[in-house]
């Protein structure tokens, strides 16, 4: 068969698809700015600077059993994660990043015409995630400060809809939402997502709610707060039968030996990690003061490990150039919603103050 006999046989929704933009890798950051991979400053991605636990390469090389599937049925995983989320494990599925579990959970409830509501501007893979699904992404704006506008959601629900997805806080934005929005919305009875990504950075979750409500599912990761984003260790709370479902239609072996390893390592090294994200909380507050200072940017107030700019002045692709020559990354977005702005992860104290020693170079240069 020819390729383009091959290509007829797409499903035609997926046709003219364009894949996600993710983060640009390490080496090709290194190699735009003519630098060695290590002098490269990452903050484009939200990830956790100070790396992951010492304790996770030690018992990794320690390990003897990589030649053998791991166990599908995540038993150790999931009793670590009830040990950390205090939620029994009849509750929790893991998978490879919780990108993969909103991929499950869509495959679960989504098919064609089924309507999935957003909130814009928020993290794309739920459009991405809604649309391979062949569904609707039913997009209600947040408000002028990105805060969910919970009557318009409300409004929005319609026969067709199978999920409301929240990021809380939200990304890029850094927003919160308070629980009593989150229990509205809950009291509607459709299902709702809450991604709680950066939930170790904000302190709020909904995760005990789950055994109150069956419309709950809560989404974490262990890609930010213990730095093992590579990892890809991504976790579901959910009530318990659509745990069970979740457990039936994902692949098997699909979280491997290595990452039940960094979870179990992390968490018997929990005090050190947590005193990391104590240290990123801090300069979280000293970075948003010091581009409060810049006359022409704009932060907003984030609870997560990043913070979002308006740049006022129209320059967002030139900031986000001039550091990038710099092996400076920070993401950059220029769509109708979020006008002209950039989203800075917070790294350690040292990243923040060559950052904005750049920032200032690119003014001048500018002037
Ligand atoms: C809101 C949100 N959910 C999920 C993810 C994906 O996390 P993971 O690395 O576990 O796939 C991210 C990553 O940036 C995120 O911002």
């Amino acid at each position: 068969m020819s390729k383009e006999g091959i290509v007829k046989l797409i499903r035609p929704d997926l046709v003219n698809i364009s894949g996600y933009a993710a983060s640009e890798s390490l080496e090709e950051v290194a190699a735009a700015a003519k630098l060695p991979v290590s002098e490269v400053i990452k903050l484009d991605a939200n990830e956790n600077l100070y790396g992951c636990s010492p304790k996770v390469l030690e018992a990794l090389g320690k390990y003897g059993s990589f030649s053998i599937y791991p166990d599908t049925g995540q038993r150790e995983m999931r009793e670590l994660l009830q040990g950390y989320t205090g939620v029994g494990s009849e509750h929790i599925v893991a998978a490879g990043g919780s990108d993969q579990m909103i991929g499950l959970i869509m495959q679960l409830f989504v098919g064609p015409g089924d309507e999935v509501i957003n909130l814009p501007p928020t993290f794309d893979i739920f459009r991405f995630a809604t649309v391979l699904c062949n569904g609707r992404a039913v997009n209600v704006p947040r408000d002028e400060n990105y805060n969910a506008d919970i009557a318009a959601i409300k409004k929005a629900i319609t026969k067709k809809t199978k999920l409301i997805i929240l990021a809380n806080p939200n990304n890029p934005t850094g927003t919160p939402t308070p629980q009593k929005d989150i229990l509205e919305l809950l009291d509607t009875g459709v299902p709702l997502l809450a991604d709680e990504a950066y939930v170790e950075f904000s302190g709020e979750t909904v995760t005990p709610l789950v055994n109150k409500y069956d419309n709950l599912m809560v989404l974490r990761t262990f890609s930010k707060w213990a730095g093992l984003a590579s990892f890809r260790i991504g976790y579901g709370i959910f009530p318990p039968e659509i745990a069970d479902y979740i457990m039936n239609i994902k692949m098997p072996y699909s979280v491997s030996a290595a990452s039940t390893i960094a979870v179990r390592e992390s968490l018997n090294d929990i005090g050190f990690l947590m005193g990391r994200v104590k240290k990123i909380v801090a300069e979280r507050e000293r970075l948003y003061e010091e581009l409060k200072k810049i006359e022409w940017l704009k932060p907003f107030p984030s609870e997560a490990n990043f913070i979002f700019c308006h740049v006022l002045n129209g320059t967002a692709r030139q900031i986000h150039e001039g550091l990038m020559g710099r092996g400076i990354l920070i993401r950059y977005a220029g769509n109708h919603l979020l006008k002209d702005a950039i989203r800075i992860g917070v790294g350690k104290p040292e990243h923040t103050d060559i950052l904005i020693k750049a920032i200032r170079e690119i003014e001048a240069e500018r002037a």
